[in-house]
């Protein structure tokens, strides 16, 4: 949530700022603002997407060779003008962007009122900027540096901060506690973003901020150290990402660009981890706690949104497969219920972007009480990824569309081996079981792609329904958690209301909603819950609504019964998930089209959750 973004060298800022700004737009596009250095500081600021800012600045002297940005998802204070950031402290001393929530925002700002400070904004980053201009003019501080350290270590909560001081015009400070910040090691230039992505084009050479640290950046220079003083040692990461991996290329939309790339994504997943001379599944990143694993008395899979649909599919699969006991949670519950974990408890947490906050707080307080703790994430050296004691990136590649697609099918993919590996090695699996659900794996790209050349059907389906208002998603079992995904992706990008449901709980509620205008999308597959999933959709057609059946090539029964189907190729139950998605993924994607809603960047969404 909120992006931020930071320059200091001997280009003019302003070109780069801008263009990190719109690679970062997915974290919030409420409104955006730069700052520059030169002599003196000089603040933009626009409601709205960074192309507004674009436009508002564009007959404005914006040069100088230092500068911050930011573009917001906003928490305290409307998305408005005033509210957007950098903010300014009042004597016009800092300027500072922040991407996270000052918790003790409002007990600081009557300790400054006190002191006669003067605010122009509800937000909680005014406060933190005049914190550290009351301390600057404290007599014995007078320096930057020191005046935000000492803020600093008054404030609870969550930041990633880039700060500019109006008589130190050789510098950038920033510092990051709970929120992500990454420097960008260039010659004789340094660049800050919230993550690599506006980094990427210009070096590939970052250091990954720790939860403390407080960075004092010149042209030329670098130091780390902690709010209290103590200095840091920093590892200089290479990052495998290119510009082609975070543009669009020839697609309308990222999302479609990403929903286009899971046969490689897939692919890219399990490779290196299926081993098909050895017909075995290898997970690296495991093998120093898979014993433990082996002996875990539990399973708990945390998440939030999709990737708690992830997680939810891979309590079916373990329990099923492995017969191990699992709990899925959903991280903001999980972190405040207080809930019971044992020794030989396993947490697995599951996000994308390693930085949910939820996801990451849970993790932290299901680690003070001594769980094994395994992340599951996309993003390579993400605060989760750091936080846990092991665990499997999934490869998917930068994920920018805001409803998740290819994240999910890799992270499917990642709980997928998981369970059938573990299932193997507690024996509940013999060999040939085994090598045949890794053959079905290694099949999926081959089918998902099959699926992709089907999508004008899915487009034809998609205008049929356009303009329906709610929509209803039924599936069981393994494809329990597929209907509810299909929900969450139609809801978040058409804005039509949409729920997921187990087919079985249907006549407990929703089938009140059924009549001649409702679509309901059933998701099946030939498993053990055919039959049953035939007699709901019985009842569904005898009020009058309309199927949609997504439904394997075979599967004549359900293809006579339905109105439109989105037709999948055969698999086994255990992967179906990974093929029943695709339609589901493309009927959301062209019915959002087609009510021209903003598909890459839906209203009040971001893309990673930093607040809670
Ligand atoms: O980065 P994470 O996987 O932790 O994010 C979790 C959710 O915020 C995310 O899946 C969200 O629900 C997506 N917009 C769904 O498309």
């Amino acid at each position: 949530m909120c992006g931020i973004v930071g320059y200091i060298g001997d280009k003019n800022a302003y070109p780069i700022l801008i263009k990190g700004l719109q690679r970062l737009e997915y974290r919030g596009y409420d409104s955006a603002g730069i700052a520059i250095h030169n002599s003196s500081l000089k603040t933009f600021k626009k409601k709205g997407k960074v192309n507004e800012l674009e436009t508002f600045v564009a007959d404005k002297d914006t040069r100088g060779y230092i500068g911050i940005g930011h573009t917001r998802w906003a928490t305290h204070g409307e998305p408005g003008n005033a509210n957007a950031h950098p903010h300014t402290s009042m004597n016009g001393n800092f300027v500072l962007a922040h991407n996270g929530i000052i918790e003790n925002y409002a007990e600081l700002k009557e300790d400054l009122l006190k002191k006669g400070f003067v605010f122009q904004t509800e937000t909680d980053t005014e406060v933190l900027v005049n914190l550290i201009e009351y301390f600057y003019n404290l007599n014995e501080v007078n320096n930057a540096e020191l005046a935000v350290r000492l803020a600093l270590s008054k404030v609870v909560g969550a930041y990633g901060i880039v700060i500019l001081c109006k008589n130190e015009k050789d510098r950038i400070i920033a510092a990051k506690m709970g929120s992500p910040l990454v420097i960008g090691i260039g010659q004789g230039e340094y660049f800050l973003a919230s993550d690599a992505g506006p980094i990427v084009e210009y070096t590939n050479s970052v250091i990954y901020l720790n939860d403390g640290n407080v960075a004092i950046i010149g042209k030329n220079s670098l130091t780390l150290k902690t709010i209290g003083n103590a200095p840091v040692n920093f590892k200089i990461t290479k990052i495998d990402l290119s510009i082609g991996d975070i543009e669009k290329g020839d697609f309308d939309h990222y999302m479609l660009k990403e929903i286009f790339e899971q046969p490689k994504t897939i692919q890219d997943t399990y490779r290196g981890r299926i081993k098909p001379e050895q017909k075995d599944i290898v997970l690296g990143g495991l093998l120093d706690v898979f014993p433990k694993i082996v002996q875990a008395k539990r399973i708990i899979i945390i998440g939030c949104g999709t990737s708690w649909h992830a997680a939810l599919l891979a309590e079916y699969l373990i329990e099923e497969y492995a017969r191990v006991p699992v709990e899925v949670e959903y991280a903001s519950e999980f972190r405040y219920r207080k809930p019971i974990i044992n020794p030989g408890d396993v947490i697995i947490a599951v996000s994308q972007s390693g930085e949910t906050a939820d996801t990451l707080a849970a993790i932290k307080m299901a680690k003070k009480q001594g769980a094994l703790i395994l992340g599951i994430c996309n993003i390579v050296g993400s605060s989760i990824a750091r936080e846990t004691d092991a665990g499997v990136y999934t490869h998917a590649g930068t994920e920018i569309g805001v409803a998740s697609t290819k994240a999910f099918t890799a992270q499917v993919t990642v709980l997928s081996l998981f369970a059938f590996k573990l299932a193997k090695a507690r024996g509940q699996i013999d060999q040939e079981f085994y090598e045949m659900l890794i053959n079905e794996m290694l099949d999926i790209p081959d089918k998902v792609q099959t699926i992709l050349l089907r999508n004008s059907n899915i487009k034809k389906v998609a205008e049929k329904y356009k303009d329906a208002v709610n929509a209803l998603y039924l599936g069981r079992g393994y494809l329990f958690p597929v209907a509810l995904e299909g929900a969450l992706k139609l809801k978040e990008i058409s804005y039509m209301h949409a729920e997921g449901y187990a087919a079985g709980e249907m006549k407990h509620g929703p089938i009140a909603l059924v009549d001649d205008n409702l679509p309901v999308i059933v998701v099946s597959a030939k498993d053990g819950y055919y039959e049953k999933v035939l007699n709901n959709i019985q009842e569904v057609k005898a009020r009058k609504g309309n199927i949609i059946a997504v439904v394997t090539e075979s599967n004549n029964k359900l293809r006579n019964m339905a109105d439109d189907i989105f037709e999948v190729p055969e698999s086994h139950p255990a992967v179906a998930a990974l093929l029943t998605v695709i339609p589901l993924q493309l009927f959301a994607y062209y019915i959002a089209v087609m009510r021209e809603c903003n598909i890459d960047q839906p209203r009040n969404l971001a893309k990673s959750v930093t607040v809670e």
